[in-house]
């Protein structure tokens, strides 16, 4: 029963593998493996196009793991419309389980997904995304192939709750750690603490790297509108699977690719939104590679020209009070894109993957409780954006202005005639173990103006970029009540904490970065104002000590310890350029340029 009322535009690629008359030997090899677990020769040559479902929810993978019921619903929606559903596993990324860090795993899920929808009969695919990485990966890899994609978020897990307050995942981590530490709960409590956070399957329920990136590929058009904020187990999760399902069909009769959707207007609609949601500072990093995968031109800078200035709506944890659940009632991604809407910062003609533009998609969205979503005129926080920071120190770094603290403002920012300026002594972490030797250690001579450095911690030097630049000040200040001290690294924070660090710095030691050349006890100057962060020492000194540097062999790492690790340490790029494989994103819309792949 194809459906013929929507012939498609091109002829589906999966025809060569499954009914091609110049090759009637390979055909026959092609159906019969087909056929073999009850698919039947009639559907496999009807015409009906193959649309694949690409996995990443897995034991392995708990975060996405209720894509496995979810894709139940998937395929309902592609019989239902007149495609045959192909399942297959995603190489699987876990956020907190995987060692020595997710991150590691982004760039290898998006090689193999390539790999998969490049050389099989696939028509189109439902990108099934959630945990952190997994989403740029799976948009990443649908990038470079460019066959019709749709994304379907996993969803958040429910709202945590404990004794009546909402703990949200991940943030609950840092503020029990200092609970801990100041002797308010012991082990066991906060253990019981932290586990409250996690009450159901679903993703990270505060505006975490996963609700970011998943908000993010709505505004960027690839998800159904509304759908990214479900919480995973509602029943309209099930609903908006079976719609994923059936949509995605006929974006295979209309030819709507990730390039059609995935434009330089979306990606500065995607920026301003995530300005606006208090999205994660990995969000540049990702959205920088998906860009780059596609050749469209993005810049670092970009995120500071377009989404600076934007103000904080969503009232989520860790910049405000709310979680999943009270976003996704409130009104979701499509009432932020409305506020942003009604000033004129959002490209209304964007096209998504529904067929309609973002403006068609967005313009009645309400706000439905103006606690967790906040009306532009009356924002929770002004200029929500990065800065972006450069100097002797790096060539880029980001920093989120708005979660700077009153208490930390008087302690770092207190220069009546240069209020956005500091100067400190740094302290300097080779890696996440020398801090967690060392910093409880007096001799480190650790006060409230110290500035707190994470280096070795990037793409190459961890490798993999660690989320580990949030350091805790050291315990004898924590009891005095100093909670947060300027951190500076080339690593990566977890979106779910609230820190005031200075990220993603490029290139990171291990690539030469002037991280490499600092020693502790110099002194640093941070200017947020001007938007510098500079080692306070001459040219000429810096010199020196580059000349040393590169004498000893440049900045020590770890051995290898994969395969992997030693193939990703020798393609990789920085974070500012999105941490891609750089060999990669040579490679564009290989399902056109590049033709079919050889017979098997
Ligand atoms: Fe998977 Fe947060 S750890 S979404
Ligand atoms: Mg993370």
């Amino acid at each position: 029963m194809s459906d013929h009322s929507n012939p498609p535009k091109t002829k589906l690629r999966s025809r060569a593998w499954f009914d091609n008359p110049d090759n009637p030997d390979m055909t026959a090899l092609y159906l019969e493996r087909y056929l073999n677990y009850g698919i039947s020769q009639e559907e496999l040559q009807s015409g009906k196009p193959i649309i694949g479902i690409a996995q990443t929810g897995s034991d392995l993978s708990p975060c996405n793991r209720h894509h496995l019921e979810l894709a139940k619903r998937v395929r309902d929606g592609i019989i239902e419309s007149g495609g045959i559903p192909m399942e297959f596993p995603v190489h699987p990324i876990q956020e907190t389980g995987k060692r020595p860090t997710a991150a590691l795993d982004r760039n290898l899920a998006y090689l193999g997904l390539v790999e998969l929808l490049y050389g099989y009969p696939l028509d189109g695919v439902v990108l099934t995304i959630g945990c952190d990485k997994t989403t740029p990966a799976c948009l990443m890899a649908a990038a470079t192939v460019n066959i019709p994609a749709i994304a379907l978020s996993v969803g958040p897990m429910l709202n945590g709750w404990f004794r009546g307050e909402r703990t949200g995942s991940g943030t609950i981590v840092w503020k029990a750690r200092e609970m801990m530490a100041a002797g308010e709960i012991d082990y066991a409590g906060f253990i019981k603490l932290v586990a409250s956070s996690a009450p159901s399957t679903g993703y990270c329920n505060t505006m975490g790297t996963a609700t970011t990136m998943n908000s993010l590929a709505e505004a960027l058009g690839m998800q159904l509108p509304g759908s990214a904020a479900i919480p995973a187990p509602y029943r309209d999760r099930q609903e908006v699977a079976y719609k994923t399902g059936k949509r995605i069909v006929d974006m295979v009769a209309e030819d709507l690719k990730p390039s059609d959707i995935m434009t330089r207007k979306a990606f500065e609609n995607a920026i301003r939104v995530n300005s606006a949601i208090g999205g994660s500072t990995n969000a540049p990093i990702h959205l920088n590679a998906i860009a780059r995968h596609l050749g469209v031109e993005l810049h670092i800078d970009d995120w500071q020209t377009l989404g600076e200035e934007i103000p904080l709506l969503v009232n989520l944890q860790p910049a405000g009070e709310y979680l999943g659940e009270d976003y996704y009632h409130a009104g979701g991604v499509p009432a932020v894109v409305a506020q942003l809407m009604g000033q004129g910062l959002i490209h209304e003609d964007a096209l998504t993957a529904n067929g309609k533009t973002i403006g068609e998609n967005c313009r009645d969205a309400e706000i439905a409780d103006a606690n967790v979503i906040k009306t532009f005129d009356a924002p929770l926080k002004e200029r929500a954006g990065f800065r972006v920071l450069r100097g002797n120190l790096f060539d880029s770094a980001i920093m989120k202005l708005s979660v700077i603290s009153p208490e930390f403002r008087k302690r770092y920012l207190s220069n009546p005639d240069d209020p956005m300026a500091f100067e400190g002594k740094a302290v300097v972490f080779d890696g996440p173990e020398d801090y967690h030797h060392r910093i409880d250690d007096p001799a480190l001579g650790i006060d409230e103006n110290t500035v707190l450095f994470m280096r070795g911690a990037g793409p190459i030097g961890y490798p993999g970029a660690a989320e580990v630049v949030n350091m805790r000040a050291p315990d004898y200040l924590i009891k005095r009540g100093i909670t947060s001290l300027a951190c500076v690294g080339d690593g990566r924070q977890s979106g779910t904490s609230g820190s005031p660090s200075i990220l993603n710095a490029s290139p990171e030691a291990a690539a030469g970065g002037g991280l490499a050349l600092l020693k502790t006890g110099d002194r640093v100057r941070i200017d947020l104002g001007r938007g510098t962060a500079d080692i306070l020492i001459s040219d000429e000194e810096l010199a020196e000590r580059r000349l040393r540097l590169e004498a000893e062999g440049g900045f020590p790492y770890p051995d290898h310890q994969t395969p992997w690790q030693e193939i990703q340490r020798g393609l990789v790029g920085q974070m500012s350029t999105g941490m891609c494989l750089e060999m990669a994103t040579s490679y564009r819309s290989v399902a056109q340029t590049k033709g079919l792949p050889r017979d098997n």
